[in-house]
């Protein structure tokens, strides 16, 4: 069975892995840049939670493994979420059964979708928001299972 996490949320076996590599490193201001590197290789960006890892670990001020990971481009302070879709799990989404589309999708581990809060669009309720952006009214998983599909061979 898949994970389900919120956009934000990180596994706990991604940290493991994280503080058991950081741990590797020398306790050097010289190897944030490297730190950094082995957080987005294991993430898929840079998180805070691992910001705050890598200042404890160097002992390099939180400011100052800010100002640095923000200097470079290449490294991601928010989670790449192209290709993701999105459903709501507000209240009116849960009550429409929100909940229950997001476990199915989430055990036939193959679709990279996310949960969001309230897309106030409550009276369509389930709704999903596409991977363009598009916002989708009383889904049912077999529907959003076909979109998805089609959505990542380009319609095919
Ligand atoms: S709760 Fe889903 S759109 Fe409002």
């Amino acid at each position: 069975m898949s994970e389900w996490r919120r956009p934000l949320e990180i596994a706990d076996h991604e940290m493991r892995e994280f503080i058991s590599e950081l741990s590797m490193i020398e306790r050097e201001k010289q190897y944030l840049l490297p730190s950094f590197h082995l957080a987005q290789e294991i993430f898929g960006w840079v998180p805070p939670v691992a910001v705050e890892k890598i200042a404890d670990f160097l002992r390099v001020p939180l400011s100052e493994v800010y100002a640095t990971l923000t200097a470079y481009s290449e490294l991601r302070i928010a989670p790449d979420e192209k290709d993701y879709w999105f459903i709501c799990t507000g209240v009116a989404c849960e009550m429409k059964g929100a909940q229950n589309i997001v476990q199915q999708l989430a055990d036939a581990d193959e679709f990279k979708v996310r949960d969001i809060d309230c897309q106030f669009l409550c009276s369509l309720a389930p709704v999903c928001v596409d991977d363009s952006g598009g916002l989708h009214g009383r889904v049912e998983v077999s529907e959003l299972i076909s979109g998805i599909r089609e959505s990542q061979t380009g319609g095919e």
